[in-house]
């Protein structure tokens, strides 16, 4: 077995140090003071590996005690020190130190769990993944997100969560996995979303409003589902600048009131692209059949008009076109 951590290497004074908020000692036992009302208490006999996997115990016992249902006792053996036993927990050596094992994840995913996360969470310092779609969890992400800087995955889907878009996570240096959906967020969209460096952004069945921020294109995303919410007005015109990247965008079932953007021909990579369930106007953009890659084009249930241009029946890849419910006037002898 390997030895991870010496325990004589970190006395009690490294543990207070290396808490996020202070530590005190009282009558023997060890209080981390991260809430000021209701601290998680260490009880002084439990032996940790290393100080991570303490402050991920108190992180863990402060979730465990926010949470007011768990029909499948998935956290039943979410008591004592071996947090990397719990279940749900996954483990690994941390990056900066391959001798310490630390909680690298969490997978409660299908947990049914229902609670909200506390801010004491912010202590899962080294946590690559939070993965807690399907719970019941409501409320919003506590700010102690904002310590999560190796966070990459977060999947909040299909849950309880409310109020305005969680902005915390727009500082998180290493997210790249953003998966929202199913959820009561609601409000608009901060512009920083589309400026961050994301690979995929799910928002949808939530209830944002208002229009699609300008800067939509600046984003990298592979994938970009927009899909069932209350966003209105225009589809921005910077759409054209996601070519690079942009796989797989739905915006269906919204309402979006726009013409589709004349250079949606630049979407060369776009495989996959819904508009359906809108109120777009126009006609389609005799450029996107330059979108050699597209597989999949719904635009049914729109008010477009005019001609289908004949320039998508030139589509090799295009094995679903749907554009019923419009206003079309003709479509091209060949669909
Ligand atoms: C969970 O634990 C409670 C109390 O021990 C028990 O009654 C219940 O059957 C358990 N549920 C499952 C799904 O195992
Ligand atoms: C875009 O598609 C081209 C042609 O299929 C492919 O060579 C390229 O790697 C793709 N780029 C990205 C970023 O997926």
């Amino acid at each position: 077995m390997r030895i991870y951590y010496q325990p004589t290497l970190l006395s009690f004074t490294t543990v207070v140090l290396l808490s996020i908020s202070a530590a005190v000692a009282r009558g023997g036992s060890r209080q981390l003071l991260y809430t000021r009302d209701d601290p998680i208490t260490i009880p002084p006999y439990l032996i940790f590996e290393n100080v991570r996997l303490e402050r991920a115990y108190v992180a863990l016992q402060a979730w465990k005690r926010a949470m007011i249902s768990d029909p499948w006792n998935l956290t039943a053996n979410w008591f004592g020190s071996r947090v990397c036993d719990y279940n749900g927990i996954v483990c690994s050596s941390s990056l900066d130190d391959p001798l310490v094992k630390t909680v690298s994840g969490i997978d409660l995913n299908h947990g049914d769990i229902a609670g909200h996360l506390p801010e004491e969470l912010g202590l899962l310092t080294d946590i690559a993944l939070f993965h807690v779609n399907s719970n019941r969890f409501c409320g919003t992400l506590p700010v102690g997100f904002s310590q999560l800087s190796l966070l990459f995955e977060l999947d909040l889907s299909n849950n309880r969560f409310a109020g305005k878009f969680p902005e915390v996570v727009i500082g998180l240096p290493k997210l790249k996995y953003l998966d929202l959906r199913y959820n009561e967020f609601e409000g608009k969209l901060p512009e920083s979303l589309f400026d961050k460096d994301l690979d995929a952004l799910f928002l949808n069945s939530n209830r944002f409003v208002n229009k699609i921020p300008v800067n939509m294109g600046n984003s990298p995303v592979s994938v970009l589902v927009l899909a069932s919410n209350r966003f209105e007005g225009c589809i921005p015109t910077s759409f054209g600048k996601m070519g690079k990247t942009l796989n797989e965008i739905i915006l269906m079932d919204n309402g979006l009131q726009s013409c589709l953007p004349n250079d949606m021909g630049l979407l060369q990579n776009v495989t996959v692209l819904d508009v359906s369930y809108n109120w777009l106007v126009g006609e389609l953009p005799k450029s996107m059949g330059q979108m050699e890659n597209l597989e999949v084009l719904n635009v049914e249930r729109n008010m477009l008009s005019g001609l289908i241009p004949e320039e998508l029946c030139s589509l090799e890849k295009l094995r679903e076109f749907k554009y019923g419910s419009n206003y079309f006037t003709g479509e091209p002898a060949t669909l």
